[in-house]
Protein backbone atom coordinates (compact mmCIF):
# COMPACT_ATOMS: atom_id res chain seq x y z
CA UNK A 1 0.00 0.00 0.00
CA UNK A 2 2.85 2.10 0.24
CA UNK A 3 4.61 1.42 -2.90
CA UNK A 4 4.88 4.58 -4.57
CA UNK A 5 1.80 5.30 -7.29
CA UNK A 6 1.63 8.05 -9.54
CA UNK A 7 -1.33 9.70 -10.78
CA UNK A 8 -2.31 12.60 -12.32
CA UNK A 9 -4.76 14.14 -15.31
CA UNK A 10 -5.02 17.05 -18.05
CA UNK A 11 -8.40 18.79 -19.33
CA UNK A 12 -9.08 18.22 -22.95
CA UNK A 13 -9.97 21.83 -23.92
CA UNK A 14 -7.78 22.47 -26.45
CA UNK A 15 -4.57 20.81 -28.41
CA UNK A 16 -1.35 20.64 -26.70
CA UNK A 17 1.72 22.75 -27.81
CA UNK A 18 5.53 22.52 -26.48
CA UNK A 19 4.55 24.37 -23.18
CA UNK A 20 2.84 21.14 -22.08
CA UNK A 21 5.18 19.05 -23.74
CA UNK A 22 8.27 20.82 -21.85
CA UNK A 23 6.05 21.38 -18.63
CA UNK A 24 4.10 18.16 -17.80
CA UNK A 25 4.66 15.58 -20.51
CA UNK A 26 8.70 14.97 -20.75
CA UNK A 27 8.17 14.60 -16.53
CA UNK A 28 5.11 12.28 -17.25
CA UNK A 29 7.09 10.52 -19.47
CA UNK A 30 10.36 10.30 -16.88
CA UNK A 31 8.14 9.21 -14.19
CA UNK A 32 6.89 6.16 -15.94
CA UNK A 33 9.99 4.27 -15.61
CA UNK A 34 10.12 4.99 -11.81
CA UNK A 35 6.89 4.46 -10.48
CA UNK A 36 3.65 2.89 -11.08
CA UNK A 37 1.39 5.51 -13.36
CA UNK A 38 -1.79 6.38 -14.18
CA UNK A 39 -2.73 8.95 -16.09
CA UNK A 40 -6.46 10.03 -17.11
CA UNK A 41 -8.60 12.69 -19.82
CA UNK A 42 -10.26 14.68 -17.21
CA UNK A 43 -13.28 15.21 -18.64
CA UNK A 44 -15.54 15.55 -16.49
CA UNK A 45 -13.19 18.43 -15.30
CA UNK A 46 -13.14 19.99 -18.20
CA UNK A 47 -17.08 20.56 -18.46
CA UNK A 48 -17.04 22.07 -15.26
CA UNK A 49 -15.90 25.23 -16.87
CA UNK A 50 -16.62 24.41 -21.03
CA UNK A 51 -20.35 22.83 -20.45
CA UNK A 52 -21.50 25.41 -23.19
CA UNK A 53 -19.05 23.80 -25.75
CA UNK A 54 -19.03 20.22 -24.91
CA UNK A 55 -17.60 19.54 -28.54
CA UNK A 56 -14.43 21.26 -27.56
CA UNK A 57 -14.05 18.46 -24.95
CA UNK A 58 -15.24 15.70 -27.42
CA UNK A 59 -13.05 16.79 -29.88
CA UNK A 60 -9.71 16.94 -27.67
CA UNK A 61 -10.17 14.29 -25.70
CA UNK A 62 -8.65 11.33 -28.76
CA UNK A 63 -6.71 14.33 -30.01
CA UNK A 64 -4.92 14.39 -26.46
CA UNK A 65 -4.45 10.82 -25.69
CA UNK A 66 -2.81 10.96 -29.35
CA UNK A 67 -0.35 14.17 -27.91
CA UNK A 68 0.65 11.61 -25.49
CA UNK A 69 1.65 8.85 -27.15
CA UNK A 70 3.56 11.53 -29.26
CA UNK A 71 5.28 12.45 -26.61
CA UNK A 72 6.40 9.31 -25.21
CA UNK A 73 4.32 8.33 -22.76
CA UNK A 74 3.81 4.82 -22.69
CA UNK A 75 0.88 2.41 -22.75
CA UNK A 76 3.39 -0.26 -21.60
CA UNK A 77 4.12 0.94 -18.40
CA UNK A 78 1.71 3.47 -17.24
CA UNK A 79 -1.99 3.03 -17.59
CA UNK A 80 -3.82 5.53 -19.60
CA UNK A 81 -7.52 6.30 -19.73
CA UNK A 82 -10.31 8.76 -19.39
CA UNK A 83 -12.11 9.82 -16.42
CA UNK A 84 -15.77 9.32 -17.60
CA UNK A 85 -15.04 5.70 -18.15
CA UNK A 86 -14.08 5.36 -14.62
CA UNK A 87 -17.48 5.70 -12.92
CA UNK A 88 -16.09 4.63 -9.34
CA UNK A 89 -14.43 8.77 -9.53
CA UNK A 90 -18.67 10.32 -9.69
CA UNK A 91 -19.32 7.23 -6.98
CA UNK A 92 -16.77 8.57 -4.53
CA UNK A 93 -17.04 12.06 -5.39
CA UNK A 94 -20.67 11.85 -4.17
CA UNK A 95 -19.65 10.06 -0.98
CA UNK A 96 -16.69 12.04 -0.15
CA UNK A 97 -18.78 14.98 -0.68
CA UNK A 98 -21.13 14.03 3.00
CA UNK A 99 -17.96 14.65 4.96
CA UNK A 100 -16.62 17.67 3.24
CA UNK A 101 -17.53 21.09 4.87
CA UNK A 102 -18.48 23.61 2.13
CA UNK A 103 -16.43 26.39 3.75
CA UNK A 104 -13.08 24.05 2.76
CA UNK A 105 -14.26 24.62 -0.93
CA UNK A 106 -14.96 27.81 -0.72
CA UNK A 107 -11.88 29.06 0.88
CA UNK A 108 -9.99 26.96 -2.28
CA UNK A 109 -7.82 29.88 -3.43
CA UNK A 110 -8.93 29.00 -7.32
CA UNK A 111 -12.17 29.25 -7.16
CA UNK A 112 -12.62 32.62 -6.67
CA UNK A 113 -9.29 32.84 -9.06
CA UNK A 114 -10.77 31.04 -11.89
CA UNK A 115 -14.42 32.74 -11.53
CA UNK A 116 -12.75 35.75 -11.98
CA UNK A 117 -10.19 35.24 -14.56
CA UNK A 118 -12.84 33.28 -16.80
CA UNK A 119 -15.52 35.62 -16.17
CA UNK A 120 -17.09 35.63 -19.76
CA UNK A 121 -18.22 31.93 -18.30
CA UNK A 122 -20.70 31.74 -15.89
CA UNK A 123 -19.04 29.50 -12.89
CA UNK A 124 -21.45 29.63 -10.26
CA UNK A 125 -22.28 26.20 -10.73
CA UNK A 126 -22.44 23.25 -7.93
CA UNK A 127 -19.72 21.62 -10.49
CA UNK A 128 -17.45 24.04 -10.39
CA UNK A 129 -17.62 24.63 -6.62
CA UNK A 130 -17.12 20.55 -6.11
CA UNK A 131 -13.90 20.69 -8.74
CA UNK A 132 -11.41 20.16 -6.47
CA UNK A 133 -13.42 17.41 -4.87
CA UNK A 134 -13.62 15.49 -7.96
CA UNK A 135 -9.99 15.74 -7.99
CA UNK A 136 -9.75 14.46 -4.80
CA UNK A 137 -11.56 11.43 -5.50
CA UNK A 138 -9.31 11.42 -8.71
CA UNK A 139 -6.61 10.53 -6.63
CA UNK A 140 -8.06 8.81 -3.68
CA UNK A 141 -9.61 6.41 -5.55
CA UNK A 142 -6.73 4.88 -6.66
CA UNK A 143 -4.65 5.26 -3.42
CA UNK A 144 -2.40 7.39 -5.26
CA UNK A 145 0.77 8.92 -3.00
CA UNK A 146 2.18 11.49 -5.17
CA UNK A 147 0.29 13.67 -7.76
CA UNK A 148 2.62 15.69 -10.30
CA UNK A 149 1.59 19.04 -10.67
CA UNK A 150 2.40 22.40 -11.26
CA UNK A 151 2.10 24.85 -8.55
CA UNK A 152 -0.84 26.42 -8.88
CA UNK A 153 -2.24 22.85 -8.32
CA UNK A 154 -0.85 22.22 -4.76
CA UNK A 155 -3.80 24.06 -2.84
CA UNK A 156 -6.09 20.94 -4.48
CA UNK A 157 -3.68 18.18 -3.47
CA UNK A 158 -3.53 19.27 0.26
CA UNK A 159 -7.13 19.38 0.26
CA UNK A 160 -7.30 16.33 -1.11
CA UNK A 161 -5.26 15.29 2.12
CA UNK A 162 -7.76 16.93 4.61
CA UNK A 163 -10.53 15.12 2.68
CA UNK A 164 -8.87 11.49 3.63
CA UNK A 165 -7.84 12.60 6.94
CA UNK A 166 -11.17 13.45 7.55
CA UNK A 167 -12.25 10.32 6.00
CA UNK A 168 -10.51 8.13 7.58
CA UNK A 169 -10.51 9.79 10.94
CA UNK A 170 -14.88 9.69 10.80
CA UNK A 171 -15.29 6.19 8.82
CA UNK A 172 -11.84 4.53 9.81
CA UNK A 173 -12.92 3.95 13.54
CA UNK A 174 -14.41 0.05 13.67
CA UNK A 175 -15.52 -1.78 17.01
CA UNK A 176 -13.03 -3.45 18.89
CA UNK A 177 -9.95 -1.49 17.03
CA UNK A 178 -7.57 -1.61 19.35
CA UNK A 179 -8.05 -5.84 20.09
CA UNK A 180 -7.91 -6.58 15.93
CA UNK A 181 -4.99 -4.19 16.10
CA UNK A 182 -2.97 -6.51 18.47
CA UNK A 183 -4.13 -9.47 16.88
CA UNK A 184 -3.32 -8.24 13.62
CA UNK A 185 0.69 -7.17 15.73
CA UNK A 186 0.53 -10.92 16.85
CA UNK A 187 0.46 -12.30 13.57
CA UNK A 188 3.60 -10.17 12.61
CA UNK A 189 5.60 -13.06 14.14
CA UNK A 190 7.40 -12.40 16.95
CA UNK A 191 10.69 -10.54 15.87
CA UNK A 192 8.45 -8.36 13.59
CA UNK A 193 6.28 -7.93 15.73
CA UNK A 194 8.66 -6.35 18.66
CA UNK A 195 10.39 -4.07 15.94
CA UNK A 196 6.82 -2.81 15.29
CA UNK A 197 6.19 -1.53 18.46
CA UNK A 198 9.20 -0.44 18.98
CA UNK A 199 9.24 1.93 15.78
CA UNK A 200 5.44 3.10 16.74
CA UNK A 201 6.36 4.17 20.41
CA UNK A 202 9.01 6.25 18.54
CA UNK A 203 6.89 7.80 16.60
CA UNK A 204 3.74 8.37 18.56
CA UNK A 205 6.13 9.81 21.14
CA UNK A 206 8.85 11.83 19.85
CA UNK A 207 7.13 12.20 16.04
CA UNK A 208 9.93 10.46 14.74
CA UNK A 209 9.20 10.42 10.98
CA UNK A 210 11.74 7.55 9.64
CA UNK A 211 10.16 5.16 12.28
CA UNK A 212 7.21 5.99 10.59
CA UNK A 213 8.27 5.24 7.43
CA UNK A 214 10.18 2.16 8.56
CA UNK A 215 7.13 0.84 10.33
CA UNK A 216 4.96 1.38 7.13
CA UNK A 217 7.20 -0.57 5.22
CA UNK A 218 7.78 -3.25 7.33
CA UNK A 219 3.83 -4.21 7.29
CA UNK A 220 4.35 -3.70 3.45
CA UNK A 221 6.23 -6.37 3.51
CA UNK A 222 4.25 -8.50 5.48
CA UNK A 223 2.35 -9.41 2.67
CA UNK A 224 1.04 -12.46 3.82
CA UNK A 225 -1.24 -10.81 6.75
CA UNK A 226 -4.76 -10.43 5.55
CA UNK A 227 -5.58 -7.07 3.79
CA UNK A 228 -7.69 -5.49 6.50
CA UNK A 229 -5.08 -6.27 9.11
CA UNK A 230 -2.22 -4.57 6.82
CA UNK A 231 -4.53 -1.55 6.73
CA UNK A 232 -5.43 -1.77 11.05
CA UNK A 233 -1.27 -1.98 11.36
CA UNK A 234 -1.53 1.31 9.00
CA UNK A 235 -3.61 3.07 10.61
CA UNK A 236 -2.50 1.72 14.55
CA UNK A 237 0.94 2.67 13.67
CA UNK A 238 -0.08 7.20 13.63
CA UNK A 239 -2.63 5.56 16.83
CA UNK A 240 -5.38 6.31 14.94
CA UNK A 241 -8.30 3.88 13.22
CA UNK A 242 -8.06 2.12 9.81
CA UNK A 243 -6.45 4.23 7.36
CA UNK A 244 -9.26 4.14 4.26
CA UNK A 245 -7.31 6.19 1.97
CA UNK A 246 -4.27 7.44 1.43
CA UNK A 247 -3.07 11.17 1.87
CA UNK A 248 -1.80 11.96 -1.13
CA UNK A 249 1.48 14.35 -1.42
CA UNK A 250 1.99 17.14 -4.63
CA UNK A 251 5.41 16.22 -6.62
CA UNK A 252 6.10 19.54 -7.88
CA UNK A 253 6.60 20.10 -11.25
CA UNK A 254 9.30 22.50 -12.07
CA UNK A 255 7.76 25.43 -14.13
CA UNK A 256 8.31 24.96 -18.02
CA UNK A 257 11.07 27.69 -19.20
CA UNK A 258 9.49 26.99 -22.62
CA UNK A 259 8.48 30.34 -23.82
CA UNK A 260 5.96 31.49 -25.86
CA UNK A 261 6.79 32.96 -28.98
CA UNK A 262 6.17 36.51 -27.83
CA UNK A 263 8.00 36.47 -24.51
CA UNK A 264 5.51 35.54 -22.37
CA UNK A 265 4.30 31.91 -21.12
CA UNK A 266 3.53 29.95 -23.72
CA UNK A 267 -0.36 29.60 -23.56
CA UNK A 268 -3.47 29.16 -25.67
CA UNK A 269 -4.96 32.40 -24.57
CA UNK A 270 -1.95 34.42 -25.41
CA UNK A 271 -1.83 32.70 -29.20
CA UNK A 272 1.97 32.50 -28.76
CA UNK A 273 1.93 28.88 -29.06
CA UNK A 274 3.97 26.08 -31.29
CA UNK A 275 1.21 22.82 -31.50
CA UNK A 276 3.34 19.80 -30.53
CA UNK A 277 2.75 18.30 -33.95
CA UNK A 278 2.48 21.47 -36.26
CA UNK A 279 2.93 21.37 -39.43
CA UNK A 280 6.98 22.01 -40.44
CA UNK A 281 5.95 24.96 -42.45
CA UNK A 282 3.71 26.67 -39.81
CA UNK A 283 6.69 26.43 -37.29
CA UNK A 284 9.23 27.80 -39.64
CA UNK A 285 6.72 30.37 -40.13
CA UNK A 286 5.73 31.57 -36.76
CA UNK A 287 9.31 31.53 -35.64
CA UNK A 288 11.35 33.90 -38.55
CA UNK A 289 8.05 36.03 -38.07
CA UNK A 290 8.99 36.19 -34.12
CA UNK A 291 9.18 39.84 -32.33
CA UNK A 292 13.10 40.67 -31.32
CA UNK A 293 14.80 43.07 -29.28
CA UNK A 294 13.28 46.11 -31.09
CA UNK A 295 16.64 48.10 -30.73
CA UNK A 296 17.79 46.48 -33.97
CA UNK A 297 15.69 47.60 -36.52
CA UNK A 298 18.89 47.63 -39.43
CA UNK A 299 20.83 44.70 -39.87
CA UNK A 300 23.78 46.77 -38.60
CA UNK A 301 22.43 47.59 -35.34
CA UNK A 302 23.77 45.90 -31.84
CA UNK A 303 20.77 44.24 -29.82
CA UNK A 304 20.95 42.80 -26.38
CA UNK A 305 19.41 39.31 -26.04
CA UNK A 306 18.30 39.74 -22.52
CA UNK A 307 15.49 41.62 -24.60
CA UNK A 308 14.47 39.19 -26.92
CA UNK A 309 12.32 36.31 -26.97
CA UNK A 310 14.76 34.65 -29.25
CA UNK A 311 17.64 33.99 -26.61
CA UNK A 312 14.94 32.66 -24.26
CA UNK A 313 14.47 30.00 -26.99
CA UNK A 314 18.08 29.37 -27.06
CA UNK A 315 18.09 28.86 -23.68
CA UNK A 316 15.78 26.08 -23.85
CA UNK A 317 17.59 24.98 -27.26
CA UNK A 318 21.31 26.02 -27.61
CA UNK A 319 24.63 24.48 -26.21
CA UNK A 320 26.87 26.59 -24.30
CA UNK A 321 28.78 26.72 -27.79
CA UNK A 322 25.90 28.73 -29.73
CA UNK A 323 24.71 30.29 -26.38
CA UNK A 324 28.36 32.57 -26.71
CA UNK A 325 27.64 32.25 -30.84
CA UNK A 326 24.27 34.23 -30.23
CA UNK A 327 25.36 36.69 -26.97
CA UNK A 328 28.80 37.84 -29.14
CA UNK A 329 26.66 38.08 -32.41
CA UNK A 330 23.83 40.17 -31.70
CA UNK A 331 25.55 42.44 -29.40
CA UNK A 332 28.01 43.13 -32.24
CA UNK A 333 25.70 43.04 -35.11
CA UNK A 334 27.75 39.94 -36.35
CA UNK A 335 25.02 37.67 -36.82
CA UNK A 336 21.61 38.45 -38.22
CA UNK A 337 18.25 38.14 -36.71
CA UNK A 338 16.96 35.22 -39.14
CA UNK A 339 20.41 33.50 -38.90
CA UNK A 340 20.25 33.61 -35.01
CA UNK A 341 16.83 32.03 -35.44
CA UNK A 342 17.35 28.97 -37.96
CA UNK A 343 19.32 26.85 -35.34
CA UNK A 344 15.73 27.62 -32.94
CA UNK A 345 13.68 26.32 -36.44
CA UNK A 346 16.21 23.37 -36.83
CA UNK A 347 15.86 22.46 -32.85
CA UNK A 348 12.15 22.60 -32.89
CA UNK A 349 11.76 20.69 -35.80
CA UNK A 350 14.09 17.84 -34.90
CA UNK A 351 12.84 17.55 -31.28
CA UNK A 352 8.90 16.79 -33.03
CA UNK A 353 10.44 14.71 -35.74
CA UNK A 354 10.21 11.71 -33.00
CA UNK A 355 6.38 12.97 -31.97
CA UNK A 356 5.16 12.81 -35.36
CA UNK A 357 6.57 9.36 -36.14
CA UNK A 358 5.00 8.14 -33.46
CA UNK A 359 1.91 9.74 -33.61
CA UNK A 360 1.63 8.80 -37.33
CA UNK A 361 1.14 5.01 -36.75
CA UNK A 362 -1.96 6.02 -34.19
CA UNK A 363 -3.24 8.60 -36.92
CA UNK A 364 -3.09 6.14 -39.65
CA UNK A 365 -4.70 3.42 -37.17
CA UNK A 366 -7.13 4.96 -34.79
CA UNK A 367 -8.48 1.67 -33.35
CA UNK A 368 -4.55 1.51 -31.38
CA UNK A 369 -5.70 4.65 -29.70
CA UNK A 370 -8.98 3.15 -28.61
CA UNK A 371 -8.02 -0.27 -27.56
CA UNK A 372 -5.05 1.23 -25.64
CA UNK A 373 -7.74 3.23 -23.81
CA UNK A 374 -9.67 0.48 -23.24
CA UNK A 375 -7.19 -1.37 -21.73
CA UNK A 376 -6.55 1.42 -19.39
CA UNK A 377 -9.93 1.84 -18.41
CA UNK A 378 -10.17 -1.75 -17.73
CA UNK A 379 -7.32 -1.77 -15.13
CA UNK A 380 -7.79 1.76 -13.55
CA UNK A 381 -11.74 0.12 -12.62
CA UNK A 382 -10.03 -2.89 -11.27
CA UNK A 383 -8.38 -0.71 -8.72
CA UNK A 384 -10.95 1.59 -8.39
CA UNK A 385 -13.55 -0.85 -7.13
CA UNK A 386 -11.52 -2.62 -4.74
CA UNK A 387 -11.05 1.20 -3.02
CA UNK A 388 -15.26 1.66 -3.39
CA UNK A 389 -15.49 -2.06 -1.78
CA UNK A 390 -13.77 -1.01 0.90
CA UNK A 391 -15.13 2.26 1.56
CA UNK A 392 -18.82 0.95 0.99
CA UNK A 393 -18.36 -1.10 3.66
CA UNK A 394 -17.07 1.79 6.53
CA UNK A 395 -19.85 3.91 5.49
CA UNK A 396 -22.52 0.80 5.89
CA UNK A 397 -23.46 0.46 2.57
CA UNK A 398 -22.68 -3.64 2.04
CA UNK A 399 -26.05 -4.70 1.94
CA UNK A 400 -26.00 -8.09 1.53
N1 LIG B 1 -7.12 20.05 -12.06
C1 LIG B 1 -6.05 19.61 -12.89
C2 LIG B 1 -5.65 20.76 -13.84
O1 LIG B 1 -6.44 21.64 -14.06
C3 LIG B 1 -6.40 18.39 -13.69
C4 LIG B 1 -6.72 17.25 -12.80
C5 LIG B 1 -7.96 16.73 -12.58
C6 LIG B 1 -5.80 16.52 -12.00
N2 LIG B 1 -7.87 15.70 -11.69
C7 LIG B 1 -6.57 15.54 -11.33
C8 LIG B 1 -4.43 16.60 -11.80
C9 LIG B 1 -5.98 14.68 -10.42
C10 LIG B 1 -3.85 15.74 -10.89
C11 LIG B 1 -4.62 14.76 -10.21
O2 LIG B 1 -4.56 20.75 -14.34
FE1 LIG C 1 17.28 38.31 -30.77
FE2 LIG C 1 19.11 36.84 -31.97
FE3 LIG C 1 18.19 39.06 -33.12
FE4 LIG C 1 19.74 39.22 -30.98
S1 LIG C 1 20.31 38.39 -32.96
S2 LIG C 1 17.86 40.36 -31.34
S3 LIG C 1 19.08 37.42 -29.82
S4 LIG C 1 17.05 37.21 -32.70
Amino acid sequence: MFSNRVLSGMRPTGALHLGHYHGVLKNWAKLQHEYECLYFVADWHALTTHYQTPEVVEQNVWEMVVDWLAAGVDPAQATLFIQSRVPEHAELHVLLSMVTPLGWLERIPTYKDQQEKLADKDLSTYGFLGYPLLQSADILVYRANLVPVGEDQVPHIEFSREVARRFNHVFGREEGFEQKAEAAIKKLGAKRARLYRQLRTKYLEKGDAAALSEARTLVDDAQNLPMGDRERLFGFIEGGGKVVLTEPQALLTEASKMPGLDGQKMSKSYNNTIGLREDGESIAKKIRTMPTDPARVKRSDPGDPDKCPVWQFHLVYSDEKRKKWVQEGCRSAGIGCLECKQPIIDAVLEEQKPMRERAQRYLDDPTLVRSIIADGCEKARKQAQETLREVRQVMGLNYT
